[in-house]
């Protein structure tokens, strides 16, 4: 009993010893501190990040309230008389490419009687804006089949009160662009803020021109674009070209390389181009169907040229352009402008394109003899152009095969030099077409040519 005792005594006093030992050694030990402190900060950022979905749950619901609000009360708004166009005709239909099938043919297209409205997007510029609307107003033909919603970023007063004004002595529709919080864009990005808000109002303003207002198509313009007198009438002849070309999928006004004394001195040729121009463009219902679940939070425009959206599609471009900008003041700076952008050439003269048979322009049509044209000219050097050498010649091809060859005559004869995923400005199979001293310059890569080459940029 009495050994038994001692060995229960030795057996307690031996654990009570590790006990302590474990306390004081173990627990104490600046490692277990630090596995410790590490449990402190692991619970502390599981806290942050808890409380950060939540910040970030809050936004989503506060957004989609916001939006829904704001839906509500453009409902609310929308004038009786207002101009909102009629079920979108079942002409079109995508096909799982993203592209459009089941055209008509060109001849068996009605498409008179189709609503265009021009959206124009604005911001903060009142004159800038004003002008831009008298101008539109100015040159519309009819208020019903062209009517004109200016959508607005930015909540700028004074260029809300200019739009009111043309929304009670006009027509015009005015809406405005619910989200005008800060854009969280990261560090390096930070200064690119502007597009990324401009992108975010295009993504509004045009969900509003097919979703509320259930149009079929849209005319897009920037609050600092200057119009041609037959802006009207070449979006209304072109419509029927765009809706009947698969491969086509945007109308534009602008020619990128347009500058004054570059352009062809005739207001009625019109070209296809790979390069999407924007500035004055149109598109189909069923292009924002394809674009707008995916559309991007900055750079819509280069967004829009790279191969995963533009798809091997293409453009029909004018050769004087029917858009210039006075936007001197922009996101982009004045640099381009000034550099650039004023000199393109504004075309003044009307032309009646609906007058017109313009199925030339469509891809079966155009392609062969677009090829042959093209590699039937005379092949000259660039210095022959540049010395006057080949002055006899009225049109004239001149190649290049790679990218610094293109750059070199680019310079030369004051074309845009720049690629976005591989396609120059204008470019259509590759061959940039211009005016250069009275003579007519085709910059043309091999007659062998297959595709663009993506590298170049
Ligand atoms: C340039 C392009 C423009 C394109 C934009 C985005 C030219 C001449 N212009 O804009 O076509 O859309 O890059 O890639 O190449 N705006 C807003 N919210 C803002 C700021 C501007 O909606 O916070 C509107 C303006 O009213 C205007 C448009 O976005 O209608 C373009 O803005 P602007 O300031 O003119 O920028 P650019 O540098 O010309
Ligand atoms: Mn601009």
């Amino acid at each position: 009993m009495r050994r038994k005792h001692v060995i229960f005594f030795v057996v307690v006093m031996f654990l009570t010893w590790n006990m302590l030992m474990y306390v004081t050694l173990v627990t104490k030990s600046p490692n277990a501190l630090q596995h410790h402190h590490g449990d402190v900060k692991v619970k502390l950022n599981d806290l942050q990040e808890q409380i950060v979905l939540q910040i970030q749950e809050n936004e989503k619901i506060l957004h989609d309230l916001r939006k829904l609000r704001s839906e509500t009360e453009q409902k609310q708004k929308q004038p009786s008389n207002e101009v909102v166009s009629q079920a979108v005709p079942k002409i079109v239909k995508p096909n799982n490419t993203g592209g459009l099938e089941n055209k008509l043919s060109y001849n068996k297209v009605k498409a008179d009687n189709v609503i265009l409205p021009i959206l124009m997007i604005a911001c903060n510029r009142a004159d800038a804006i004003q002008r831009s609307l008298d101008l539109v107003l100015k040159y519309r033909p009819d208020a019903k089949r062209f009517p004109i919603i200016v959508s607005q970023d930015c909540g700028h007063e004074e260029t809300a009160n200019m739009i009111q004004k043309y929304v009670t002595e006009h027509d015009v529709i005015h809406i405005k662009q619910p989200d005008l919080g800060k854009v969280n864009v990261p560090w390096p990005q930070r200064k690119f803020e502007g597009y990324y808000k401009i992108s975010r109002h295009y993504k509004f303003a045009l969900n509003q021109v097919f979703h509320t207002y259930n149009h079929s198509a849209v005319i897009i313009v920037e609050d600092d674009l200057d119009i041609s007198p037959d802006f009207f009438e070449y979006f209304a002849a072109t419509f029927r070209v765009l809706m009947s070309d698969n491969s086509l999928w945007c109308v534009s006004a602008w020619n990128d390389n347009g500058k004054r004394g570059m352009v062809k001195n005739d207001p009625e040729l019109l070209h296809r181009t790979d390069f999407f121009p924007g500035l004055g463009w149109m598109m189909e219902r069923n292009m924002w169907l394809e674009l707008g679940p995916k559309w991007p939070d900055a750079f819509w425009d280069d967004w829009m040229r790279h191969p995963d959206q533009r798809k091997d599609r293409s453009c029909i471009r004018p050769e004087i352009s029917r858009t210039s900008t006075f936007g001197k003041k922009g996101v982009s700076k004045g640099l381009f402008f000034e550099k650039h952008l004023k000199f393109i050439q504004l075309n003044e003269k009307y032309v009646a394109f609906t007058q017109k048979d313009l199925s030339y322009l469509i891809k079966e049509n155009y392609d062969p003899a677009f090829h042959k044209f093209i590699y039937d000219l005379p092949e000259v050097s660039l210095k022959e152009v540049a010395t006057d050498n080949t002055k006899h010649l009225s049109e004239v091809r001149v190649t290049y095969r790679t990218k610094p060859d293109f750059k070199a005559i680019a310079k030369h004869l004051g074309i845009m030099d720049d690629f976005k995923a591989g396609v120059e400005r204008t470019a259509y199979r590759g061959v940039v077409s211009i005016t250069f001293k009275d003579q007519r310059v085709h910059v043309a890569p091999p007659v062998e040519w297959k595709k663009y080459d993506l590298t170049w940029t």
